[in-house]
């Protein structure tokens, strides 16, 4: 019997085993992360290795700088992990790795090393979806949380609102039609002189800042779940650039400010918009924007007939564990068991 035919029968042995420890692998943008959950929500090691200080030189991500230093990074990471979580390496029971979305060549290298690495233990690959492992982060936080629920999921690539009917099965109700949400952040810190990344720049900034000026909208997408942040982005960096022609001041923490508190009321709007909708009163927040203090702060607040729930800070930035997590209800229902031509993929349907 080959490899896959093998694990399809360990894979089905598997969904009945007591406890399950699953070693996960995360590389799609400048973390590299190596983790060691038990049966999907029992944190075990959580090793991440950031290139953020590589990076910040270059004012954002260098794919190519990113996909060497991974290869430079791993072995160690999954050395850490493996030790923290005071486990050996007979003790996993499967190997779960982000296949995509992400950086193609940074992807590469999680693929490859998982891998290898299930097929040297004899144990099954599990690919995750990058998005789907946001969403899981959530379940590690809160133990209690099960599907269904509204999620907001918003990162640095992706922003949208997801009916999330159980653990593996998702229904897109509004998405992005142009920028990520974090992309935004990310292009308006840097017009504002911020350093890379610029989400958390922002979101420190806004904290002493007013809410001095109103950047234009989008109108034709106001009754719909879907969102549109360009002309916002856009607007920001106009202003700038004409207050820095006039040599005139600006201000840069109102700005900060004004720009984040209309992203912030639009993703929370169209959010609760969905809940009620859909008659679901949980709604969940993913992604490294959800660790957005004022879009938290919003959400606690708004969300009167309805319980809100985000990851830990370190659970909403790219992370394995997420990735562990995910795998395990990909396993439990016999999702997601891969071969070794598994590949990585620059974009995914979730
Ligand atoms: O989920 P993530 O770590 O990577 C992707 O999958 O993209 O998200 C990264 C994005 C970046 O755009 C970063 O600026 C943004 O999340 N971010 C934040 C905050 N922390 C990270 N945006 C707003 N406020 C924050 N506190
Ligand atoms: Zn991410």
């Amino acid at each position: 019997m080959n490899y896959f035919e093998r694990m399809k029968e360990k894979y089905e042995q598997l969904k009945k085993k007591e406890n399950i420890i699953i070693l996960s692998v995360e590389s799609s943008c400048d973390e590299t992360s190596v983790a060691v959950v038990k049966n999907g929500r029992e944190v075990l090691s959580n090793i991440v290795a950031s290139q953020i200080e590589i990076h910040r030189r270059f004012g954002g991500v260098v794919p190519e700088v990113a996909s060497r230093n991974h290869i430079l990074a791993i072995s160690s990471v999954f050395e850490e992990a493996i030790k923290v979580a005071k486990i050996s390496k007979k003790d996993i029971d499967a190997v779960a790795v982000t296949y995509g979305a992400g950086l193609i060549g940074a992807l590469l290298v999680g693929v490859n090393f998982a891998k290898s690495l299930a097929y040297s233990l004899d144990v099954p690959l599990i690919a995750v979806s990058h998005v789907h492992g946001h969403i899981a982060a959530n379940y590690i936080s809160h133990q209690e949380l099960k599907p269904p629920f509204i999620c907001l999921m918003v990162s640095g690539g992706h922003c949208a609102i997801l009916k999330v009917e159980d653990y593996n099965k998702f229904q897109l109700l509004g998405s992005t039609v142009d920028d990520a949400v974090g992309e935004c952040f990310d292009k308006v810190a840097r017009v504002l002189d911020l350093s890379y990344p610029g989400g958390p720049e922002i979101d420190k900034l806004a904290k002493s800042g007013e809410k001095a000026y109103t950047f234009v909208h989008s109108s034709s997408l106001k009754n719909s779940l879907n969102f549109s942040f360009s002309g916002m982005k856009t607007a920001v960096v106009n202003f700038v650039h004409n207050k820095m022609q006039k040599n005139e001041e600006i201000n840069k923490a109102d700005i900060a400010r004004s720009f984040q508190e209309e992203v912030t009321d639009e993703l929370v709007e169209k959010t609760l918009k969905a809940s009620k909708e859909q008659n679901i009163d949980k709604i969940v927040v993913a992604g490294g924007v959800g660790a957005n203090s004022m879009l938290r702060d919003k959400f606690e607040k708004a969300c009167k007939d309805q319980k809100f729930y985000s990851p830990v800070l370190k659970y909403c930035t790219d992370n394995a564990a997420m990735i562990a997590c995910a795998g395990y209800y990909m396993l439990k229902d016999g999702l997601g068991l891969a071969d070794l031509s598994l590949t990585a993929r620059a974009t995914i349907q979730l």
